[in-house]
């Protein structure tokens, strides 16, 4: 169930009008409920249970202090894939034992701050960083936790920007390599193998690529086992779509059921990395109409917010749910673009889409909590959005807007 309902004609995040807070804040806005934080988040939690897990906040679909603090106090473990997500993940009050380090990339500066606060277990993409981190552990007089991320080469059916799991993707260590790669760790004197690892995609309303995946995974469990070397979790990434219009993915508890199903006797502790699932309809993003352009092919509804706010339409074609604030209108209904003010053609937040709107309007942009604010920009040199977190009636503003004047903080002309 949404927690952004109409209550006699406006739109309500909890018991909060949006219009009173696109009024006393300004647009573009940023609106998160923390009733639906938590729901999601207990979704996984509960329909886990007494199986052993940790499910792990994928910092990276949103990122702000209070969200992850507001998942800290339920117990929450964090998906890092850099030390800026680790060290907003320590001012939020997460516990870095339960932080898992993913990503291509990690640097050797990033290793030790890890491993300084005591990651729980990083999340290794090839075999050079798997040296590497080695090293750098021994350097400090530490073993670092590691699962390898394995690479099954399944097609998560989804968009190819956010497929992960294919042969072909960046990401991950060909499984068919991986037995090679585990018994080489098992040699590093700076490494300790605890799991196996795997995100396949996201955004996946299927799961039966999430359990081929898994049938893979456990094939190579068994052989590492012949190997002698046993593991302890397994962790299946994120990657569980949601409903931006009329996708019917799987709920967490039908996924973790099937999950369960799966490994039968077999009870590793298991690892999820949900961001998207947890986040996305969490959030909208308010905007107003600046202007009405009709013309006689296609009407325009210019509004404040554009693609350097929200990048999904622009970057994927995604469809986001784009609602009045205020559900009664005078106004005609006609079919708009709704377009920003950024000087690209591809800067849209919706297309041909139906509404009774006016100068002056507040419009909320649907599912917009994960993957909105985080992927953010300054292009055209404007400030991002405030973000504001709801609590029942109240409102907290969990990030100030930016100001003109930081945009430009920090650069200098030429002397003389
Ligand atoms: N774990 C790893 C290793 C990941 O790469 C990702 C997402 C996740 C977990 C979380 O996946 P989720 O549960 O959110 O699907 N910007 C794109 C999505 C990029 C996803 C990248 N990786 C979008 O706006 O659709």
């Amino acid at each position: 169930m949404s927690v952004f309902t109409y209550q006699q004609g406006s739109l309500h995040a909890e018991q909060t009008s949006l219009a009173s807070l696109a009024a006393q804040h300004g647009t573009p806005l940023y609106v998160y409920s923390r009733a639906a934080f938590e729901a999601h988040f207990k979704a996984y939690d509960e329909a886990l249970g007494e199986w052993p897990h940790q499910v792990c906040f994928s910092v990276k679909s949103n990122s702000n202090i209070a969200v992850l603090n507001v998942l800290a106090r339920l117990g929450a473990g964090f998906d890092i894939v850099s030390q800026g997500e680790l060290e907003r993940v320590l001012a939020a009050g997460g516990e870095p034992s339960k932080v898992v380090f993913s990503g291509v990339g990690k640097m050797a500066s990033e290793m030790v701050r890890a491993l300084e606060v005591g990651v729980g277990c990083f999340n290794v993409e090839s075999e050079a960083e798997l040296v590497r981190l080695s090293e750098v552990a021994s350097s400090l007089g530490k073993v670092a936790n590691i699962s390898l991320r394995v690479n099954p080469d399944v097609d998560a059916q989804t968009h190819p920007y956010i497929s992960t799991g294919l042969k072909d993707n960046k990401f991950g260590i060909d499984i068919q390599k991986a037995p090679a790669v585990y018994a080489l760790a098992a040699t590093l004197p700076g490494v300790k193998i605890v799991g196996v690892d795997c995100h396949i995609g996201s955004q996946l309303t299927d799961i039966s690529p999430f359990l081929d995946a898994l049938d893979r995974v456990l094939m190579l469990v068994d052989e590492l086992a012949a190997q002698g070397i046993e593991i302890e979790h397994l962790d299946l990434g994120g990657g569980l779509g949601v409903t931006y219009r009329a996708e019917t993915p799987a709920s967490p508890q039908q996924y973790i059921a099937a999950i369960k199903e799966r490994l039968g006797e077999r009870r590793f502790k298991l690892i999820f990395e949900p961001g998207r699932s947890i986040s996305a309809n969490a959030g909208v993003f308010l905007t107003r109409v600046e202007y009405l352009k009709l013309n006689e092919h296609k009407n325009f509804a210019i509004i404040d917010g554009a693609m350097n706010d929200l990048i999904r339409p622009a970057l994927y074609s995604a469809w986001q749910d784009i609602k009045p604030v205020n559900e009664q209108s005078s106004a005609p209904v006609r079919r708009y673009d709704l377009v920003g003010p950024v000087c690209e053609t591809g800067d849209f937040l919706g297309k041909d889409r139906d509404l009774a709107i006016a100068e002056g309007d507040v419009l909320a942009v649907m599912s917009a909590g994960a993957y909105g604010f985080v992927m953010a920009s300054n292009y055209n040199t404007r400030g991002r959005a405030a973000e504001i977190m709801v609590d029942g009636d109240q409102a907290f503003v969990v990030r100030e807007r930016e100001t003109l004047t930081s945009l430009f903080q920090g650069e200098s002309v030429l002397p003389g």
